[in-house]
């Protein structure tokens, strides 16, 4: 399947987010402590700290996935083990869309990348995409719609087979009412993708190609024990474009001409940047 075409492509997430609810005391998806009420989750009713209660003991993997995530590694270990105890582990195979944009009838649960890569992105009616953001490990997604209600606002489509650890919005919300460090942590996140945001909006509007090109490299570049940036992960010239509103052609055209000005040099799929790329990105 081609990684184009979001809209005809199957939802992965109709069907397959049914909730299948552990660790819990209601009809509903709520997780209760000890001494909560249906209904009023947060008014604890027991003078004594909430004790775990597992009905399942909760995996570690889970439990290290989501202390990857800053807000969550932001919680007390007990109640982490508890959130990560009611927690889902969703596998999907590559090129899978699981969200797509404008939809209102998937279940909002918030996504944690275990392993994997998904892209985030928008198209039009003709099938041209945008591609916001690419997501790893550690980096979540659905949380928007989670929070208020209204319809995805982007396509997720996994670029490799893909494991996610997914929490259910009641739970999310439980525990972000209940630990003020955790709602900060929170903000902080939504805060750094907006700057993010913000920075591909200037970039978009006040930067020639070759600067644009520059930028997604350096963005997406990791730094090497001796001290180099460089991209391991595929990343196609078709990819490029998508993220920064150009043509395949014209990113081409680019990237022959910053390997010519010695800024970046391929060795088989790996792309090293040379220090002198910063300068285009400025
Ligand atoms: P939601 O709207 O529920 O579903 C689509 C998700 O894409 C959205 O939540 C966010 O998690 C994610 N998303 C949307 N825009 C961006 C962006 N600019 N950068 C990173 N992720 C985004």
């Amino acid at each position: 399947m081609s990684s184009g075409g979001w809209r005809n492509k199957q939802v992965a997430s109709r069907g397959a987010l049914n909730h299948d609810r552990v660790a819990t005391l209601t009809t509903r998806s709520s997780l209760l402590f000890p001494g909560q009420v249906a209904g009023m989750a947060g008014l604890s009713l027991d003078p004594m700290p909430p004790r775990p209660r597992f009905a399942v003991p909760p995996s570690p993997t889970v439990i290290a996935t989501l202390r990857q995530v800053p807000f969550f590694a932001a919680l007390p270990e007990a109640d982490l083990e508890r959130l990560a105890s009611s927690a889902r582990q969703k596998k999907f195979p590559k090129n899978m869309v699981i969200m797509s944009q404008g939809d209102e009838n998937d279940s909002p649960a918030l996504y944690v990348i275990a392993s994997g890569r998904i892209k985030v992105g928008i198209s039009d009616q003709e099938g041209k995409e945008v591609i916001l953001s690419m997501l790893g490990p550690g980096q979540f997604f659905g949380e928007m719609s989670l929070i208020d209600g209204h319809p995805r606002s982007a396509n997720i489509e996994t670029t490799e087979a893909s494991e996610f650890v997914v929490v259910n919005k009641d739970d999310f919300k439980l525990f972000l009412s209940q630990n003020f460090d955790m709602a900060l942590a929170f903000m902080r996140e939504i805060v750094r993708r907006l700057r993010e945001a913000d920075k591909k909006i200037e970039s978009l509007a006040l930067m020639d190609v070759y600067g644009r090109v520059a930028r997604v490299l350096l963005d997406m570049a990791e730094k090497t024990v001796d001290g180099k940036l460089v991209i391991k992960r595929r990343l196609t010239k078709q990819d490029i474009a998508r993220m920064i509103g150009a043509s395949r052609e014209m990113v081409s055209r680019v990237m022959k001409d910053l390997v010519e000005m010695n800024h970046v040099s391929f060795h088989g799929t790996v792309i090293v940047l040379n220090e002198n790329l910063g300068a285009s990105a400025r």
